[in-house]
């Protein structure tokens, strides 16, 4: 069995999310998707529409998504990999040679794929003009 682990925020889920996460699926047989916390987004000076409750229950509800972990910090890709028995690491080639998941390679397969074009979290945001306003105050009812 397979494992393959990517990362992200996942805000506003649109195709580009469906897309990486269906490919990163093809590529063995269990994708686990690390999701930032809304505190770790603070770090990356980030900041989500949906909260992390909301942003993972949205990725569970998908077909090829197995599992949804936290990613709370930097440094937690190496633990995750060992954990988790990941077998591949996924990440968009935005991330392809920066000194963010390289360095995986030692442990096991990194593998970059392309972004799709034209669409974006930041994009649907500017889009809609909702940046500022209403900004991780959503959230899903309990039932
Ligand atoms: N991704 C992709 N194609 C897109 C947008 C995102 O393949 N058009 C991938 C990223 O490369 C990453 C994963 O989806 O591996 C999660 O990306 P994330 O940063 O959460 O999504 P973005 O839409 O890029 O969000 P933002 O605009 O806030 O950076």
């Amino acid at each position: 069995m397979k494992r393959v682990l990517t990362y992200g925020t996942f805000d506003l889920l649109h195709y580009g999310h469906i897309r990486i996460l269906e490919r990163a699926k093809k590529l063995g047989d269990y994708l686990i998707v690390a999701l930032s916390t809304d505190e770790f987004n603070k770090v990356k000076g980030k900041k989500a529409y949906h909260n992390y409750e909301t942003r993972k229950k949205m990725l569970e509800a998908l077909r090829c998504v197995d599992l949804v972990i936290p990613e709370k910090s930097w440094e937690q890709k190496i633990d995750d990999v060992k954990n988790y028995y990941v077998d591949i690491v996924v990440m968009g080639s935005d991330w392809a040679g920066s000194d963010k998941f390289d360095y995986l390679k030692q442990y096991c397969q990194v593998i970059y794929l392309d972004r799709t074009e034209g669409i974006s979290t930041t994009k649907i945001k500017n889009d809609l003009n909702l940046q500022e306003p209403i900004n991780g105050i959503n959230q899903i009812p309990n039932n």
